[in-house]
């Protein structure tokens, strides 16, 4: 638990931002969000704080490709030295990029797995709490740990390795979804349930029960705010590494069938500006490890 003279700020006050600053109101901490087009506009709460989250939407677009517009706003209103951990989904490479460009500060990267609809439960109470740290960082990961909410899996490993970790899990999840999907049309033509055929499946517990649904609340296919963007950013990744990755591509292209023959529930957020500032880390990654 936070020691008494640990003062939170959180930018953006999202589903993410949102759900983070109702556990640590819960915890009777210190905590105040900024977020100006939400009408919190107390600037003077995240100059004072020591530990600030950042919650801000990190859009992608196949064919524009990842903006780090918010992220890099947010980041340059933070002034002093402080720990900042970024909880927007990013590249694996942009927690260390971001460390060599604001060198005032000690960068962390703590996913954030919740579902959007049980944002504030998800987040009191996740399967994983994993300390993704860079080199500056690596002292505070104990301190951060002990800031956020308990689970049964722990991990310190480096910024890069977490970032992997939450596009992988978001991607698995999506190709379960177009699985999903192609199942229940095989059993729709050959008059089975798919239903009962996915309760058989999902008692499983090496299966479970998640994204097993063809269609979900009338909708078919994935949607919302991430599984879209983070598929399509590690395809997009993938690519730029030489790396083919067929089934993750298959579910993109099963989910597009799927949403063109039912319109989904949310369109994914259209990145705000085109290439205008872009942290290329994964790139510079990418070519240092093939001169290696
Ligand atoms: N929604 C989810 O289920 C979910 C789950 C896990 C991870 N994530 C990731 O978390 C991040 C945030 O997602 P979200 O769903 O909470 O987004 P959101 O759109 O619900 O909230 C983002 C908030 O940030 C604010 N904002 C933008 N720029 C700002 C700035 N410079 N200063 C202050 N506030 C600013 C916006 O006004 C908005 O209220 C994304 O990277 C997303 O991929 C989302």
């Amino acid at each position: 638990m936070q020691d008494a003279g640990t003062r939170i700020g959180i930018i953006g006050d999202g589903v993410v931002g949102g759900a983070l600053r109702a556990w640590f109101e819960s915890q009777g901490a210190d905590v105040h969000a900024y977020d100006p087009p939400k009408g919190l506009r107390d600037r003077a709460a995240i100059d004072e704080a020591n530990v600030v989250f950042v919650c801000v939407p990190t859009p992608y677009d196949a064919v524009r490709g990842f903006d780090h517009s918010y992220l890099l706003d947010a980041m340059g209103s933070i002034t002093g030295c402080k720990l900042v951990v970024v909880k927007s989904t990013v590249l694996p490479g942009t927690t260390d990029e971001l460390q060599r460009r604001y060198p005032q500060h000690r960068l962390m990267f703590n996913p954030e797995f919740l579902r959007e609809a049980s944002a504030v439960d998800d987040m009191a109470h996740p399967d994983r709490q994993i300390a993704g740290v860079t080199v500056q960082s690596a002292r505070d990961a104990e301190a951060l740990l002990a800031l956020l909410p308990p689970a049964p899996f722990v991990r310190v490993c480096s910024a890069r390795q977490a970032e992997m970790a939450k596009y992988v899990a978001n991607s698995f999840l999506a190709i379960k979804v177009s699985f999903a999907n192609e199942v229940s049309d095989l059993c729709e033509r050959l008059g089975i349930d798919y239903a009962a055929t996915r309760d058989i499946v999902a008692a499983d517990h090496r299966i479970g029960a998640s994204h097993f649904d063809a269609l979900a609340d009338g909708y078919r296919g994935y949607g919302g705010k991430c599984l879209p963007k983070d598929s399509k950013a590690l395809l997009g990744l993938a690519e730029r590494a030489g790396v083919q990755m067929d089934v993750l591509a298959a579910a993109d292209a099963v989910n597009a069938r799927m949403i063109a023959a039912l319109p989904h529930i949310d369109a994914p957020r259209k990145p705000r500006i085109e290439h205008e500032i872009e942290i290329e880390t994964p790139d510079v990654l990418i070519e240092r490890q093939r001169a290696a």
